[in-house]
């Protein structure tokens, strides 16, 4: 390997910008418009050339700005924080705003994702589902007494925050249901991403449930019992928590009750 090819991938290693820029890349997008009945899902084709560092945030920009101004997709934060961005990325759900295009081959499938409601092209409601799955599950503390908003807040250990700090990372950006074969068949199925979040709760101090009441809310088809445990959501999740080792917790402690 001579001097300046060494250069550049070490460049390439540190920062992820390819000296490849130079290629030209097709994106094919799978279009479609719910609200209009005129319109048939199909597949367009837009080419451009890559930049260094790209992004397919980037990329869509670019093609919404020079060629298709009603392209729909979602993004809010372009840093893997808000979840907005999630899509089929050559099959594979991930975060558009978090894929290099030059980690891709030069032809990228886009699709949205399975599962959720499409609003349109890339777009898809996962604020909706998030939210039936958030009151589903009741995702929130539960105390018996009323809360005093005058006493000192407990002291909670600091590993324990650590550990439910872990599993508060999920951006419900929506890759796991996407993946999963069980939410694809089961409409209620509240998936790893719900299953994580009571893992959760049942870890939080504050939180009076005792696992019986767990076991009311996830001891059943579209809880815990659906899962098939071939791990998809584990596979995708793009902020990489731990949901094989969730899921099974959750399993064997529900699985006292059944
Ligand atoms: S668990 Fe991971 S893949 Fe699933 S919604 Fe949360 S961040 Fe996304
Ligand atoms: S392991 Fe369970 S939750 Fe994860 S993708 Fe498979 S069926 Fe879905
Ligand atoms: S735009 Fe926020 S996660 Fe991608």
């Amino acid at each position: 390997m001579n001097k300046s090819s060494d250069q550049a991938n070490r460049r390439e290693t540190q920062t992820g910008i390819s000296d490849r820029s130079a290629r030209r890349l097709t994106i094919k997008i799978l279009r479609h418009n719910p609200q209009d009945p005129a319109s048939d899902p199909r597949f367009e084709r837009y080419q451009l050339d890559e930049a260094p560092g790209m992004t397919l945030f980037i990329a869509l920009n670019r093609i919404r700005d020079e060629q298709a101004p009603s392209l729909q997709f979602d993004f809010v934060c372009r840093a893997g924080i808000c979840g907005s961005c999630g899509m089929l990325i050559n099959g594979r759900p991930g975060l558009a705003c978090r894929t290099l295009t030059n980690k891709l081959d030069p032809e990228i499938t886009l699709a949205p994702l399975p599962v959720f409601k499409l609003i349109g092209d890339l777009s898809v409601d996962t604020g909706a589902w998030a939210r039936q799955m958030g009151e589903k599950l009741e995702t929130w503390v539960h105390q018996h007494k009323e809360p005093d908003i005058d006493r000192l807040e407990e002291r909670m250990e600091p590993e324990r925050a650590e550990e439910i700090h872990e599993l508060d990372r999920c951006i419900e950006c929506g890759c796991c249901i996407a993946a999963c074969g069980t939410a694809r068949m089961r409409k209620d199925f509240v998936g790893a991403a719900g299953i994580n979040k009571l893992s959760r709760f049942r870890l939080d101090p504050r939180d009076e449930r005792s696992d019986e009441d767990f076991y009311e809310l996830i001891g059943n088809d579209d809880g815990v019992f659906g899962c098939m445990a071939l791990l998809g959501c584990n596979d995708v999740c793009p902020k990489e928590l731990p949901l094989q080792t969730q899921l099974a917790f959750m399993r064997r402690k529900m699985a006292k009750f059944g």
